[in-house]
C-alpha cells in the first residue's frame, strides 16, 4: 500500500496521470490535490473519480500551513509535483504569479515533505515533473542532454528553473529522496485551448484567423501525453534519488508545418475541400523572448529504463484531432467565462 500525492492532477498531463496511477495501481491511494485554476478540470477525471483509491483535495500549494496539516495528517510516501502555471504568454504578461505558483508552491511541498519524512526516506520520493525550457534555446542543430546548463528566458521557464534548483537543493543538502525529469512539448485530449494545438483545432473548426507567431519557424519537439505518462511511471518507480531525466519524442517540427498538417486532417474531418483553412493562418508579432527551437536527447532514459515513445506522430495527432472534435462539450465549458477574456487580452477581435 502506497499513499501517493499527485498535484495539479486536473490539469493536461496531471490528469492523465491520475488516471494511469489509479488504473494501475488499484493498491495505491492516489491523491489528486489541485487548486482547480483556469487550468484544472475535474470533467478531465469523471472516469475514474469514483474509484475507491482516488481522492480529491481542492487546495493551493501556495498555501504552506494546509500544505503541512495534509502531509501530517496523510502520511504520503511519493510526491509527483505537476501544479504549475504552465503557459508562457501568460507568464509574460503575469511573471509574479508564476514565481509564486511555481517556486514558491514547490519550495512548499519540499518543505512539507522534508519535516514530515524527518530523515526517514526509506520508500520516499519527491518527483518534479519539469520542462526542457528550462534549457533555453537550441539554434538549427543540437540536442538537450541532462549536462545541459539551465539557461531559461521567459519567466515561465525560468520559474520552473527556480523549483528544479529548490528541489535539487533539497537533495543535496537534507539527502531528500528527489528525481527531476524535463519533457519537450505534450500534445493529445485534455489540453487547454490556450496551447498551440487545441488553440487551432478551436479556430480552425469555428474559422477563426490562427495566429501565428513570428514567421512560424519555431521548432518544438512533440510528444504523445500518453508517453509522457508511461516515462514518468518508470521514472516515479526506478529512478535513482538525484537522478535526472530528459524525455522527448525525436520528432521535430517547425510550427508552420505542424499547422499546415493540422489543417490538412481538419479540413479532411470537417469535409472542407483540401486547403480551405490555410487562409485562416494570419502572422502576428513574434512573442517575446521566443526561442528558436527545443530538442530533446532522450537517450538516458531510453538506455537505463528501456522508454521510448510508442505512439507514432501521425497516429497520436489524428487521435487528438478525433478527441476534440467529439468532446465539444468539453471545449464549450473550458472556454467560457474567463477564456473570453483571455483571448480578446492575447489575440484582441482576429
Ligand atoms: P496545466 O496548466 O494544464 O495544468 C496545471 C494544473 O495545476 C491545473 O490543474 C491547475 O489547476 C493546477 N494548479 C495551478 N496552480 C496551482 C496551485 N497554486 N495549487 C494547486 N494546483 C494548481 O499544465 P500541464 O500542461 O498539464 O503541465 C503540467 C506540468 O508539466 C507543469 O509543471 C509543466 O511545467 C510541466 N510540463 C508541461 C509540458 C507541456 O507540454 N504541457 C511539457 C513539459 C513539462
Ligand atoms: O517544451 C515544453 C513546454 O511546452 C511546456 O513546458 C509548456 O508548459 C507548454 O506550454 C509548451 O510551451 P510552448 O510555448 O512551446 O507551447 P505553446 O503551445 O504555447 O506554443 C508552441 C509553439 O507555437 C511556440 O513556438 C509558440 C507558437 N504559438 C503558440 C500559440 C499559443 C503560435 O505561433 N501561436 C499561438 O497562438
Amino acid at each position: 500500500m502506497k499513499k501517493i500525492l499527485i498535484t495539479g492532477g486536473a490539469g493536461f498531463i496531471g490528469s492523465h496521470v491520475v488516471r494511469h496511477f489509479v488504473n494501475k495501481y488499484p493498491g495505491y491511494q492516489i491523491y489528486n490535490l489541485d487548486k482547480l485554476t483556469y487550468a484544472g478540470n475535474l470533467e478531465n477525471l469523471t472516469d475514474v473519480d469514483q474509484k475507491p483509491n482516488y481522492h480529491f483535495i481542492k487546495a493551493d500549494i501556495e498555501d504552506a500551513e494546509l500544505i503541512m496539516d495534509l502531509f501530517q495528517r496523510e502520511q504520503f510516501d511519493g510526491v509527483i509535483h505537476l501544479a504549475a502555471e504552465s503557459h508562457v504568454d501568460r507568464s509574460i504578461t503575469n511573471p509574479l504569479q508564476f514565481i509564486h505558483t511555481n517556486v514558491l508552491g514547490t519550495v512548499h511541498l519540499l518543505h512539507a515533505a522534508k519535516t514530515i519524512w524527518h530523515g526517514h526516506y526509506e520508500g520516499k520520493k519527491f518527483y518534479q515533473i519539469s520542462t526542457d525550457e528550462v534549457y533555453g534555446a537550441l539554434g538549427d542543430t543540437g540536442l538537450f542532454s541532462e549536462t545541459t546548463p539551465y539557461n531559461p528566458h521567459s519567466p515561465y521557464s525560468a520559474a520552473k528553473a527556480s523549483a528544479d534548483h529548490f528541489v535539487r537543493a533539497y537533495h543535496d543538502t537534507y539527502g531528500m529522496p528527489t528525481v527531476i525529469s524535463n519533457c519537450s512539448n505534450n500534445y493529445g485530449p485534455n489540453q487547454f485551448p490556450e496551447k498551440l494545438i487545441p488553440l487551432f483545432i478551436n479556430n480552425i473548426k469555428h474559422n477563426k484567423p490562427l495566429p501565428v507567431y513570428g514567421q512560424g519557424l519555431n521548432v518544438r519537439d512533440w510528444l504523445y501525453v500518453e508517453d509522457h505518462v508511461e516515462a514518468i511511471d518508470l521514472i516515479f518507480h526506478q529512478a535513482q534519488p538525484g537522478s535526472t531525466y530528459n524525455i522527448g519524442g525525436n520528432n521535430e517540427w517547425r510550427n508552420i508545418d505542424l499547422i499546415k498538417k493540422l489543417i490538412e486532417i481538419m479540413d479532411r474531418k470537417l469535409g472542407r475541400p483540401a486547403g480551405t483553412s490555410l487562409s485562416l493562418i494570419t502572422y502576428v508579432t513574434d512573442r517575446a523572448g521566443h526561442d528558436l527551437r527545443y530538442a530533446i536527447d532522450a537517450s538516458k532514459i531510453r538506455e537505463e529504463l528501456g522508454w521510448e515513445p510508442k505512439v507514432r506522430f501521425d497516429e497520436g495527432f489524428e487521435k487528438t484531432v478525433d478527441w476534440y472534435l467529439h468532446n465539444e462539450e468539453w471545449f464549450n465549458h473550458v472556454t467560457s467565462g474567463e477564456y473570453e477574456e483571455y483571448y480578446q487580452k492575447m489575440y484582441g477581435n482576429r
